[in-house]
């Protein structure tokens, strides 16, 4: 008699996380996979992260997905065993258990390059604006550099985070001198090639203050956030010239395949998993 193994635990971790989208992503992946798994979503109190987490693991859960606003305590908690992306973003997405140790990763910047080549703007060369200092900029802004574009500039409302977050790059890899610069809002002439969007303006319904002729010919507009319709910063990019807007839902779908090669060693086929999201994101 063979007794079949119960299926493995995993979730994504937030607050609030009752919208989130990865358990249908990771479901859909482990189809395709022919693996059997549980995905659940797990909101845990704002005061009660590493609790909730110790007991997800203590119980034999085998991963988690970290969303807002849990993303940086998740490295702490992981400090020691951190790959070098989670280490370089001081924030991460991705924690499993090996050995009886907690690991992290930060998949959020794969994500966004293998959305962006999907999009055939791939980063190498092309010279990149990238709008916000928060969280979700830093998550991106190393995997854009080693992926050879030739210029990252980085802006923000408040011009000061912009540096200090450019500062933060020159001091991790020195040999970005030169290649990342940073300055206000106002400071984000163009031409560009990709303008990246990661304030959190698209939650709102005005978008970042930019100024206009941002983009040169055939250049890409990439929103981070996404939402049933265009966003406010895709309009915006729409009526100043961008040649393809396009918002980051290719990313999540992107990050979530990436955590997935973690955790299972096979890299999972994004395009009908994106497609079958869309379609019932833009369902009334
Ligand atoms: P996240 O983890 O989503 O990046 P965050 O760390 O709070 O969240 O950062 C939010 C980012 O969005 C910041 O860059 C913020 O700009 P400030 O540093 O000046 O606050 C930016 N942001 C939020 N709302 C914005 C708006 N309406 N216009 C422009 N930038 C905005």
């Amino acid at each position: 008699m063979t007794l079949s193994q119960p299926a493995k635990r995993y979730g994504v971790i937030g607050n609030p996380v009752a919208h989130s989208r990865s358990p249908a992503i990771h479901e859909a992946f482990a189809r395709q996979a022919g693996i059997t798994l549980t995905y659940e979503r797990i909101c845990a109190p704002r005061d009660g992260f590493a609790a909730t987490i110790g007991a997800f693991f203590s119980e034999g859960g085998a991963g988690l997905n970290v969303t807002v606003p849990f993303k940086e305590e998740a490295f702490r908690l992981a400090e020691g065993q951190l790959s070098q992306r989670a280490a370089m973003a001081g924030a991460v997405n991705t924690l499993w258990m090996e050995q009886d140790t907690l690991h992290g990763c930060n998949t959020d910047g794969v994500g966004l390059l293998h959305d962006i080549t999907r999009l055939g703007h791939a980063p190498k060369d092309r010279a990149i604006l990238l709008v916000g200092a928060g969280g979700a900029a830093r998550g991106v802004v190393f995997p854009l550099l080693e992926a050879g574009c030739a210029r990252l500039h980085i802006v923000n409302r408040t011009a000061e985070k912009a540096q200090a977050l450019s500062q933060h790059i020159i001091d991790h890899a020195p040999e970005s001198v030169g290649r990342v610069t940073a300055g206000g809002l106002d400071h984000a002439k163009g031409p560009w090639d990709i303008v990246i969007n990661a304030t959190s303006s698209s939650l709102t319904s005005a978008p970042p203050a930019l100024p206009g002729r941002l983009y040169a010919a055939g250049a890409l507009a990439y929103d981070m956030f996404y939402a049933s319709g265009p966003t406010a910063f895709m309009r915006q990019a729409q009526a100043d010239g961008a040649g393809t807007v396009a918002d980051g839902l290719g990313m999540l779908v992107g990050q979530a395949a990436a955590s997935f090669a973690i955790w299972h060693g096979v890299q999972p086929d994004t395009v009908p998993v994106l497609e079958t999201l869309r379609n019932a994101l833009s369902e009334p």
